[in-house]
């Protein structure tokens, strides 16, 4: 077969992961897809950057667009970031030119996912977005396919590693809030803009993702009932300590009788229980469906390698054949839910 032919766009903690698995696993994805993946071009802002990995057989492009819309791309990568801007152009031009998409841009897709959705099912395109809820846990999978026949009741978990990161420091090392906001800078978890952490609207953005996949309903970001962690001090994280508690950013989905409920807010969890261990940079994604039960997700929701797996787990997808509606069911299906906030009024 030919080989799938991939245009990078983003080349910073992501899009060089994706660049290091392709490179250093280009026998094994080959085996498992049937086909050798390439990557023939790639674009991001400053071409004379030092990076840390060799792009000297890759074409480049100083705009995303025209890298969307090469003849030599089959599956444009969006891994820049941002829900308007060459994110969104980039994206819109893939789609129109035929191309399939790969992304991990979350905002992107809370904010444009269902218009990019019909775009793409209507032109026969795919778009993949494993990467952007919980890194490397391969939860948009589990519920696309593995849980495809349950209903589900509720979805829940800690989906922003900067957050978990922040308040389990500050927890164990009785480190203030800046010092480990720092750390977590270091280690990659952060956004662009790191408000979105901290103001946890990116958590909102991925809650609002699987809560559409879930519940079959299109991504309804606004509806989400937000709240961050920046008022949360440590004698707040010890006070919580002192009745057995750990203050998490949880997220909670969940179809009530009053309508689609969406919450990502500071939460009190048992220590004991499986969320209230969780640390670092790490997430937890709790699915219940009515056949199945309870499953727990747990593993890297950020940082390089993670995030690559994800997105290159895609790539692999894409590259043996595998076709699904973005969202689960085919985006025009996809109905208008009622917030339970509203329905409640
Ligand atoms: P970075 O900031 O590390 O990298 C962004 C890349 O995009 C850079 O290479 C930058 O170019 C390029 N870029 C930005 N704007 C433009 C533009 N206008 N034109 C061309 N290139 C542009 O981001 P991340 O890799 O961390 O994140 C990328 C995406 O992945 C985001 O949507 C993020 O939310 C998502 N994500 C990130 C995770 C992580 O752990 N970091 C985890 C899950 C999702 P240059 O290098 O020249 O500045
Ligand atoms: N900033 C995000 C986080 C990256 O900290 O979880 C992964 O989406």
């Amino acid at each position: 077969a030919a080989p799938l032919r991939l245009g990078l766009a983003g080349l910073g903690t992501v899009g060089i992961g994706v660049v290091q698995i392709v490179q250093k696993h280009a026998d094994l994805i080959a085996a498992r897809s049937g086909r050798a993946v390439v990557i023939t071009a790639v674009s991001a802002r400053d071409r004379t950057k030092n990076r840390d990995a060799d792009l000297s057989g890759f074409a480049w492009e100083d705009d995303p667009v025209a890298l969307a819309c090469r003849d030599d791309v089959d599956v444009f990568i969006e891994v820049m970031g941002g829900h308007e801007g060459p994110a969104r152009l980039a994206t819109e031009a893939a789609i129109a030119a035929g191309k399939d998409v790969v992304t991990a841009n979350k905002a992107l897709l809370a904010h444009h996912g269902h218009q990019l959705a019909l775009s793409a099912e209507a032109g026969g395109r795919v778009i993949r977005f494993e990467a952007a809820v919980a890194g490397g846990i391969p939860v948009i999978k589990a519920l696309t396919e593995g849980l495809a026949a349950n209903g589900m009741r509720r979805v829940m978990g800690v989906m922003n590693g900067t957050c978990n990161y922040i308040l389990t420091r500050m927890e164990d090392a009785g480190l203030p809030y800046d010092q480990v906001f720092e750390e977590a800078r270091q280690l990659g978890y952060l956004e662009a803009d790191p408000n979105l952490d901290v103001g946890g609207i990116d958590a909102g953005h991925k809650l609002s993702l699987l809560a559409a996949i879930a519940f079959g309903t299109q991504v309804s970001f606004d509806a989400v009932e937000l709240e961050g962690i920046g008022a949360i001090s440590i004698d707040d994280i010890r006070h919580a300590g002192d009745m057995g508690y750990r203050i998490k950013l949880l997220g909670v989905a969940r179809m009530t009788g009053r309508g689609l409920e969406q919450r990502m807010t500071p939460c009190l969890v048992p220590m004991e229980s499986p969320l209230g261990q969780l640390s670092g940079g790490t997430n937890m994604v709790v699915l219940e469906g009515d056949s199945v039960g309870q499953i727990v997700m747990r593993g890297a929701g950020a940082g390089m390698g993670p995030t690559a797996s994800a997105v290159m787990g895609d790539v692999v997808d894409i590259a043996r054949g595998v076709r699904l509606p973005v969202f689960g069911v085919p985006a025009r299906a996809l109905v208008v839910p009622v917030a339970a906030a509203v329905a409640a009024a």
